[in-house]
């Protein structure tokens, strides 16, 4: 028997195998996030989580022959949530920072986040000096969280369990401002009459996909997926359909 007719034999099963497989049950790619974060990630009226993170991640899942699943929670408990294998990945418009860093790996970065401040649009606050002092509305857990209460005291801020109720405790005169993400909050004043973001910036990050650290494969693959998905415009597409 020649080698090739060897090989033909061996192989044909393994390759039947592998159609299968591909057919019947594509592996899960499970994704968190806290979807109450629009445009990245929110809730739309079929109850499906929609945004670009979810666009991008089943994209990304699309390239990898899986199939995607979404687990809506807290924003705080995302980190553990992956670095247990709860989840496999997180999507939530989630910045880089050196403490998550020691918790997971993180992707290449796929956007820009601004932290900003909305306030009312009477207010006095008009800067960064004018928030010592005032109260501060943030998402617990958010790096608009730590930074304010880094720089302004613990007291200063109040937290909640996301941006929307930050946003009604605002309107309620329960905080004077609240500290979130640009495009979050270009949503949220557009939704809501009477508040204004202040033109300074509070702190420029990257946002990029969170992985736990055992999980080096999923993080090469990852980063293969997203850098062909640049690379083909699809990133840009699934950006420009959600911001304008
Ligand atoms: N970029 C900020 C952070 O990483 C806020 C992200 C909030 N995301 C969300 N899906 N609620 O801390």
């Amino acid at each position: 028997m020649t080698l090739k007719k060897i090989a033909a034999i061996v192989m044909a099963p393994l390759l039947v195998f592998a159609l299968v497989g591909c057919g019947e049950s594509a592996e899960t790619l499970t994704m968190g996030t806290n979807a109450a974060f629009p445009p990245y990630e929110m809730v739309d009226e079929n109850n499906q989580i929609i945004g670009i993170d979810a666009e991008i991640a089943a994209a990304v899942a699309e390239k990898l022959g899986m199939k995607l699943e979404i687990k809506d929670m807290a924003f705080d408990s995302l980190i553990t949530a992956v670095s247990t294998g709860n989840v496999d990945v997180v999507l939530a418009g989630m910045t880089v920072t050196p403490e998550r860093m020691e918790a997971v790996n993180f992707s290449d970065s796929y956007a820009t986040g601004i932290q900003v401040v909305i306030v009312p649009e009477e207010s006095v606050i008009a800067s960064i000096d004018d928030l010592a002092g005032k109260k501060i509305g943030v998402q617990s857990g958010t790096t608009g969280d730590i930074y304010c209460a880094d720089e302004f005291g613990e007291d200063a801020v109040a937290r909640y369990d996301n941006g929307a109720l930050a946003i009604a405790a605002l309107k309620n005169g329960q905080v004077d401002c609240v500290v979130i993400d640009n495009e979050p909050a270009k949503n949220f004043v557009a939704a809501n009459e009477g508040l204004k973001i202040l033109a300074t910036e509070y702190a420029v990050e990257d946002y990029a996909a969170a992985i736990a650290k055992e999980n080096t494969e999923l993080l090469e693959k990852f980063n293969t997926a997203l850098a062909e998905l640049k690379a083909e415009g699809k990133i840009d597409e699934i950006v420009g359909k959600y911001i304008k």
